[in-house]
């Protein structure tokens, strides 16, 4: 089968590690479903993973990828959750010591078929597309949870999202809106303040700049660049929840008196589990809240979305339809 793979791990040049070309179709375990794969996303994970960050040589070729929605072996759409738990791990499946994510030790999403334990798929709403449906399970589910599991947040309050281009953080201007926030974004780029004002943000500034008024919570995935900003953003007793490190994950300082000074929570997060997956596709089928899609490209195109991620050329997600 086509299928998007990492042949070698370059850190300072991702690009050259990429594939193109044919692997051989999934071979299930027992309880294991196979979805043949319409649609695929693309994530900084991805770019990551070429550099050799959460993978090693040794598991190479690895297909990649994380997101997909397609059809399964019976016959329902279905989205992929990416989380891979242990079988008799029960409860909250991002809090397994041994979980992975697809294409870390699995093989990714990133081709014609992509197979997964059944319990890692859940129903696909018919109001969603495909491509829209394939760009929930890593960027939407991480702000699903950020916000509605870790944030403390609640309608009418306020919140930041740090550097408003990224995958997460258009997600995260979109459900926060949904969901009756007020949402603060910064940006290093005007184009991309001009464009999360029209996908809902209520105020949008230069990275590092002032806000209007202190916030109930931030939402930090950039990392580094944004800490210090984040921080000083807040309202006392408010909330950082970090779930990325794009910029690097060291900050000049790390602040610790004004964090316990003004009772700061700093909260971290990882991916979500299926059923606040579950959750999502709910709140996007009710509200008509959609994925904010950058490109949609055929997968035989994929070289062309990886490299505009690379170049940080990007607003909302990048789609490959198989
Ligand atoms: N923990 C989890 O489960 C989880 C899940 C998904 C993603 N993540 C992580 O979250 C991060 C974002 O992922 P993504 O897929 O949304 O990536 P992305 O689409 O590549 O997002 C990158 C965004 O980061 C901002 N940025 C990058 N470098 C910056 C700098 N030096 N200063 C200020 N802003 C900077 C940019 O904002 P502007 O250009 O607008 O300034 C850019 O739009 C990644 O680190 C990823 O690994 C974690």
């Amino acid at each position: 089968m086509f299928a998007v793979y990492a042949e070698a791990l370059h850190p300072d040049d991702p690009l050259a590690g990429l594939a193109l070309g044919e692997r051989p179709e999934p071979d299930p375990p027992e309880g294991w479903t196979t979805v043949d794969v319409k649609a695929a996303s693309l994530n900084h994970h991805d770019l990551f993973s070429l550099q050799g960050v959460g993978l090693t040589e040794d598991r190479l070729p690895m297909i990649l990828g994380c997101d997909a929605a397609g059809v399964d072996q019976d016959g329902n759409e279905v989205v992929v959750h990416a989380v891979i738990s242990t079988p008799d791990w029960t409860g909250d499946e991002t809090l397994d010591p041994k979980r992975s994510l697809l294409s870390e030790v699995h093989q990714g999403a990133l081709a014609e078929q992509v197979t997964v334990p059944r319990r890692n798929v859940v129903p696909k709403p018919a109001s969603l597309s495909f491509e829209q449906a394939a760009c929930l399970p890593t960027a939407y589910l991480t702000a699903y949870r950020m916000l509605f599991t870790q944030s403390g947040l609640r309608p009418g309050d306020t919140v930041l999202v740090q550097g408003a281009g990224g995958g997460v953080a258009t997600a995260l201007v979109t459900l926060a809106r949904a969901a009756g926030l007020r949402v603060y974004v910064t940006s290093r780029s005007e184009r991309k303040r001009a464009r999360a004002l029209k996908l809902g943000a209520h105020e949008a500034v230069d990275s590092g700049a002032r806000l209007p008024t202190r916030v109930d919570a931030v939402m930090e995935t950039v990392g580094a660049a944004t800490w210090s900003h984040s921080l000083k953003s807040l309202r006392p007793g408010g909330t950082v929840v970090v779930s990325g490190t794009t910029s690097g994950p060291d900050p000049d300082s790390a602040e610790l008196r004004r964090i316990f000074f003004l009772q700061l929570r700093v909260q971290g997060s990882t991916m979500g589990t299926r059923d606040e997956l579950r959750g999502l596709t709910g709140l996007m089928d009710v509200t008509g809240a959609r994925p904010l899609v950058d490109r949609v490209l055929p997968l035989d195109h994929a070289r062309d979305g990886f490299t505009a991620m690379a170049e940080g050329d990007l607003f909302g997600k990048v789609v490959f339809t198989v």
